[in-house]
């Protein structure tokens, strides 16, 4: 089948831009956080929605369960030419809404708000990832509507897990393996390096999640009774959080860094070339100093380099007011974010170790594991990649910059591990979309580009031999 000029899709992309934004808003509509067992309803519907749209679309859509959130999964033969075969992976769960009190506008009442850079989508998954993926959702329905068919046949699977950390995701790939077998995986959930400057995101950060409770007396205790006659759990700690850092900013578990290679001066140069700009990014957040482990830039800090960070502490008494209580367990969440060939379960082990042997004898630890992921790069070299490289360039006439990104997406190593094939990282997400916070938004403009984007990849990677 002959292509569609480009002058064809952009014109139905132009004159349907109204209803693609109208189909991203009902999909933004459906509180469909993964996490929380009260909205399973609501996420079940956001991917029987989900579903519907793609069938419409010609795919053979279904959902599929599993012991979480359920999968979406479709295929569509495409028009019988002899293309590769393409995976696109999304995911359709967003955060929480809270604090809801900080949303200027009901975080599931999607609504266009003007801003500099012309109407922004402001909604609880506009960016993250509900309306990227729309993105390629609404590139196929262009490419459908011109051509009847699609140039190649597409995988979608899309899953409803992916901030909860994926749980189901493992199983699911191994159980559906040959159905899911694809050339290139193509995802869009990373970001730009500005709104005119596209990007092709080569590496992720992997992440470790913990919970340690540290339990102390078998009850809470008065504190005038007891308190400095016995071990107080929140001290206790309050001390071995902090003695995880040293006072440079560096993680102190030995063996932390170990597995951790030096960044290659080409790739330290390539990121130095792109000439960030470490004090905006601080300035952004309300913060005046760049800080973190000594010898390293911002941006060296947040893509090549690992992290320890504490998510949460909490324990003993926290209402209104003051209460003498030495509490009986205290807790803690902390996140590690790794770099490429640390072991996550080796680095779990570390920290348990390092805080086992510094606890005092009646300090009773209980971990829990809610995440570990390795970190994972994509060869920027490969020739899916340059496809959409080509891609971005057309579309936003000027070079994508091949950038690293500080966050985690568990299914780019496990796509990697259990169905063998690459991913695509090409996303639309601006630094300061909020994303996981109060009034995220989605640029109409990077909304739009995306899908324009999306029409080009499948017009290169079509003329590439499988
Ligand atoms: N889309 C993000 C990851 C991301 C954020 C990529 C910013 C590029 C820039 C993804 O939805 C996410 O939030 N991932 C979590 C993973 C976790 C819940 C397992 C993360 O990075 O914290
Ligand atoms: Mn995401
Ligand atoms: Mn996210």
């Amino acid at each position: 089948m002959p292509q569609p000029s480009r002058d064809a899709l952009n014109a139905w992309i132009d004159a349907n831009r109204d209803a693609s934004l109208e189909r991203l808003f009902a999909v933004l509509r459906f509180p469909s956080i993964g996490t929380d067992p009260a909205h399973a309803r609501d996420t079940r519907a956001c991917a029987d929605w989900l579903v519907a749209e793609l069938a419409a679309m010609g795919f053979a859509a279904r959902v599929v369960p599993t012991g979480g959130q359920p999968m979406v999964l479709a295929h569509h033969p495409g028009d019988g030419s002899d293309g590769p075969h393409l995976l696109y992976y999304g995911h359709y769960d967003v955060q929480p809404a809270d604090p809801i009190e900080l949303w200027e506008t009901p975080p599931f009442e999607p609504r266009l708000v003007e801003g500099p850079h012309g109407d922004r989508i402001v909604a609880r998954g506009a960016v993250d990832d509900k309306g990227q993926l729309t993105t390629f959702l609404e590139a196929f329905r262009a490419w459908i509507a011109t051509t009847g068919s699609l140039p190649c046949p597409v995988t979608v699977f899309l899953e409803g897990e992916e901030e909860s950390g994926s749980p189901s995701l493992e199983p699911f790939l191994e159980a559906h393996a040959e159905e899911l077998r694809a050339d290139v995986c193509v995802v869009s959930d990373t970001g730009m390096w500005d709104i005119a400057t596209p990007a092709l995101t080569t590496r992720l950060r992997g992440l470790v999640y913990l919970q340690l409770d540290l339990e102390g007396p078998s009850r809470d205790l008065h504190s005038g009774m007891y308190g400095g006659a016995v071990l107080n759990p929140l001290n206790t700690l309050a001390r071995l959080i902090a003695e995880l850092h040293d006072d440079e900013g560096r993680v102190a578990v030995p063996g932390f860094y170990d597995a951790v290679r030096d960044l290659d001066t080409a790739t330290r140069q390539q990121w130095r070339s792109l000439g960030f700009d470490g004090a905006a990014f601080v300035a952004d957040v309300g913060l005046n100093a760049e800080r973190g482990e000594p010898g390293w830039s911002t941006l060296e800090r947040t893509w090549g380099r690992p992290t320890l960070d504490l998510n949460g502490l909490w324990g003993g008494y926290s209402g209104d007011g003051s209460k003498t209580v030495i509490p009986s367990i205290a807790h803690a969440k902390l996140s590690c974010r790794l770099v490429a060939d640390q072991q996550p379960d080796a680095v779990i082990d570390a920290i348990q170790d390092f805080v086992a042997e510094r606890a005092p004898a009646d300090a009773k630890l209980t971990w829990h594991v809610f995440g570990a992921e390795p970190a994972m790069s994509v060869p920027a070299e490969q020739p899916f990649a340059q496809a959409a490289s080509r891609a971005l360039e057309h579309v936003f006439g000027k070079p994508a910059l091949m950038i690293g990104s500080g966050g985690s997406i568990p299914a780019v190593a496990a796509i990697k591990r259990h169905l063998g094939c690459d991913s695509v990282l090409m996303g639309f997400g601006l630094a300061d979309d909020r994303v996981h916070s109060p009034n995220e938004k989605f640029e109409r403009r990077c909304f739009e580009n995306g899908i324009r984007a999306h029409t080009a990849l499948l017009a290169e990677v079509t003329t590439l031999a499988r």
